[in-house]
């Protein structure tokens, strides 16, 4: 379903950030602001703000902010369809869908609804016959209570069986009207020269569930020793189901997850399954593959901690320390607990019991990277070449965290458990992250592909915020949103135009940052009520995130600070003409840098005496340019 342009402008007009927020939080005034313990993570002094004024909240402990669609989308887990839908019934707006569809979307939407039903049909067609089938109840349902699954476990889980039978489920829903043609596209049958036949027979079924619960696949797997035939037979990719966005047991976990601020990670079904029924409930399974990055952010939607649950076997271990990288790329901390040789988190609790295997949990978790650090170190006591490798593999996974204070704690420490010098470790990671910027120059985000359920990601690229013009080209467009009507006094040009003029030659490194800037200037320069809070609503999903972080501000003064201790700290608009210009200085002087780089290559790379000269002249005229620059920067930096 799409909600109409005006709907969601009737929203965005109405809803009023404190009422919704209220409704989850209770909020305490503070100034012009409202602040609260933030309910995004764990905290006991509050650093979660709302800004009437501005529309937003955002809290600086955990970064999470947004607008009021946001706000609802975050502590509910709704899609942006579902939020819309709930802050139009608590504003009594009536939703008009987009007349705008055109045939083929809506036959889609049509389509991606049929199958939702059809997997709400079988996944209560195989619950059923768990239950009420004599094979079921004889097969499926003692083999659950053979490995120790409750009836309240079972349930919640929706598990069920399917017969042996080559129709079963075919003719049970075409009674029900269910076609041919949806059966299919669900996952659930298989047609071959007009037969039609069930994809899943005579197997237990573990319903996967998206965030809200829905089900959109199954994973059936086999009861009886049969070698020609896979454990678990898996739904194909659907209209609903893409498999490197699911997180098995995410709907079940999730408040868990919030609530203790961690998210165990396992490998399978019926890991997730057993922990459950030990009352442990914040834990999903990759379902026996590599994690992607759209599972991590699903996950990071929830919590910034995970710990990753092994099995024990050194060859599987290895394998996925890569897969952890990924998770570190994130921002996210991870940790690790190992169980002994051949147990896997389920047959190991079998083994200890809950309480035990609590402790254990508590006990034997490690952080990732002294963990890694630790496994490397001892190979290389065993094989002294294997040193550098070590060293290597160690500082890759550091390099990954996107957080400076992180990373050097992380450098500290394993300087001391390697016994390697700090500076060699840094020196190793300036040099991968250097090999890593010419082989991937672009920073890789995840493509993302429009589903219904696809969550609008809010966050932006996190990767290039280790460079110095990553937060030059920020703060320029900060200082648009945050003073849109600024005029400098001696041109008399207003802040976007002077921002324009100055920049128009040189390039933004980063792509969203050229975007938001070529709209800002746009928008300010044909509206001249620029205001900001419409900007934001107006913007796309993915440019949220970065505007709700420009306009929210961390360190504002308060009045009373000042009053009490009768100094004048300058604001930020007093003396905004100097920064302003600082910035484009900024601009220019990075700009004119990487000039001089690429004129010092081709210096190198002359060939003839003539080119070289030419080049000489060339790098000779940027120099005193950059020195002009440098001369201005200072004058400007000393009178603010
Ligand atoms: N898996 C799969 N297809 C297979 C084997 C495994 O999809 N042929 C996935 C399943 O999601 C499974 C996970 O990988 O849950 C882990 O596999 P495994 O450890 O073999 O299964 P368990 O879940 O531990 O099942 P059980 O304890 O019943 O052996
Ligand atoms: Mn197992």
């Amino acid at each position: 379903m799409r909600i109409a342009p005006e709907t969601v402008a009737l929203i965005n007009q109405q809803a009023d950030i404190i009422e919704v927020v209220q409704d989850f939080v209770s909020l305490k005034k503070k100034g012009t602001n409202y602040t609260a313990c933030c309910p995004f993570h764990n905290e006991k002094t509050p650093s979660f703000s709302v800004s009437p004024s501005k529309g937003i909240y955002k809290c600086f402990g955990c970064g999470k902010g947004g607008d009021s669609i946001g706000f609802v989308m975050d502590i509910e887990n709704y899609s942006y369809v579902e939020a819309l839908k709930y802050l139009a019934k608590k504003y009594n707006i009536e939703l008009k869908t987009d007349e705008n569809q055109t045939d083929e979307e809506l036959a889609e939407q049509k389509e991606r609804e049929s199958i939702h039903i059809a997997m709400e049909f079988a996944q209560n067609y195989f619950k059923d016959l768990l239950t009420h089938s004599e094979m079921g109840q004889a097969i499926g349902l003692s083999y659950f209570k053979e490995r120790g699954f409750k009836m309240p476990v079972i349930e919640k889980f929706q598990l069920g069986y399917s017969l042996a039978e080559w129709d079963g489920l075919l003719k049970t829903a075409e009674n029900k009207g269910f076609s041919r043609d949806i059966l299919e596209k669900a996952g659930l049958i298989l047609q071959r020269e007009n037969k039609a036949y069930d994809r899943f027979r005579e197997r237990v079924m573990f319903p996967i569930h998206n965030v809200s619960g829905k089900p959109i696949a199954f994973g059936a797997r086999i009861l009886k020793n049969d070698p020609k035939q896979p454990k678990y037979l898996n739904s194909p990719e659907t209209a609903v189901y893409h498999k490197s966005r699911v997180l098995y047991g995410i709907f079940q976990a999730k408040k868990s997850i919030r609530e203790l601020d961690n998210c165990y990670l396992v490998e399978g079904y019926t890991d997730v399954v057993s922990l459950h029924q030990a009352s442990i409930e914040n834990v999903v399974a990759s379902s026996g593959t590599s994690l992607t990055v759209e599972q991590i952010q699903l996950i990071r939607r929830f919590t910034e901690n995970v710990t990753v649950l092994y099995d024990g076997d050194n060859a599987g271990i290895k394998a996925s320390l890569r897969g952890i990288d990924l998770i570190l790329a994130q921002g996210l901390n991870v940790k690790v607990v190992i169980f002994p040789d051949g147990e896997d988190p389920d047959s190991y609790l079998k083994k200890v019991g809950t309480t035990s295997f609590q402790k254990y949990l508590q006990e034997e978790n490690q952080d990732f990277i002294t963990f890694k650090a630790n496994l490397y170190q001892n190979e290389a006591k065993k094989d002294p070449l294997k040193r550098a490798e070590m060293i290597k593999e160690v500082v890759q996974s550091i390099i990954k965290i996107p957080d400076e204070i992180k990373r050097r704690v992380f450098f500290q420490e394993c300087s001391q458990l390697l016994g390697i010098d700090e500076q060699t470790l840094l020196t190793e990671g300036n040099n991968l992250l250097r090999q890593e910027k010419f082989a991937a120059p672009q920073p890789i985000l995840p493509q993302k592909q429009p589903t219904e359920d696809a969550q609008e990601d809010t966050q932006y690229a996190e990767e290039e915020k280790l460079s110095p013009v990553y937060a030059q080209e920020k703060a320029i467009i900060r200082l648009m949103m945050r003073y849109p009507d600024f005029v400098l006094e001696d041109t008399s040009t207003k802040i976007g135009d002077f921002f324009y003029q100055e920049l128009k030659d040189i390039q933004f490194e980063n792509d969203l940052f050229r975007e938001v800037f070529e709209a800002l200037y746009k928008a300010q320069k044909d509206a001249p009520g620029f205001q900001s809070q419409v900007f934001i609503q107006n913007a796309a999903a993915s440019w949220k995130g970065l505007l709700v972080d420009l306009m929210s501000e961390r360190f504002e003064l308060s009045p009373q600070w000042k009053e009490k201790h009768l100094i004048h700290i300058p604001t930020e608009r007093e003396t905004l003409g100097n920064s302003v210009r600082e910035h484009v200085l900024r601009m220019k002087m990075n700009h004119l840098q990487k000039l001089i780089k690429e004129n010092t290559r081709q210096l190198q790379e002359a060939k003839t005496e003539e080119e070289q000269i030419k080049a000489m002249s060339i790098g000779l005229r940027l120099k005193q340019i950059l020195q002009q620059i440098a001369g201005h920067l200072n004058n400007t930096i000393l009178k603010t």
